[in-house]
């Protein structure tokens, strides 16, 4: 199974976290829950620069990142060098996510997604490799922007 994943939510993504961080073990894949770990209220930035920090140290490793949107922890990691998080609520974004884009981190909102359909779409986002080609070029404009 290659690469572990590290998943983070804040209090809105915590139950489908928890739901989904189970559903990568029977899986098979290695996961590294970085938090949170109740429904107390935090801030979604605070978990999404730890998640994004931990993908990056840790090689070949990718992000599940979770809040009530998926907006408010996707746009805080993308502020990260690095990341290319990516926001989805339906499978087909999700492949498209790693075929295209290279995606290193997958972004969904636990108050959007029920978990039948969180989890259909974290299998098409992992089960789905990058093209490549165009596409790297594209991924390296992407990851040039952040220097320009
Ligand atoms: C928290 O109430 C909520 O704002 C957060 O989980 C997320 O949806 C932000 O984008």
């Amino acid at each position: 199974m290659p690469g572990k994943i590290i998943a983070g939510a804040d209090h809105g993504g915590f139950r489908l976290k928890q739901y989904l961080v189970d559903v990568l073990r029977e899986w098979g894949y290695e996961v590294e829950d970085v938090g949170v770990f109740s429904e107390d209220s935090v801030d979604y930035p605070d978990i999404a620069d730890k998640l994004a920090r931990r993908v990056l140290e840790v090689e070949g490793s990718r992000g599940l990142l979770l809040c009530g949107t998926g907006i408010g922890v996707s746009i805080a990691a993308n502020k990260v060098d690095g990341i290319r998080a990516a926001h989805v609520s339906d499978p087909y974004s999700a492949a498209m996510a790693a075929a295209h884009n290279n995606a290193n981190v997958l972004a969904m909102g636990g108050r959007v997604v029920g978990p039948e359909l969180a989890k259909s779409i974290l299998k098409a986002y992992l089960d789905t490799p990058f093209e490549g080609g165009r596409h790297q070029r594209r991924v390296d404009k992407i990851m040039a922007l952040e220097h320009k």
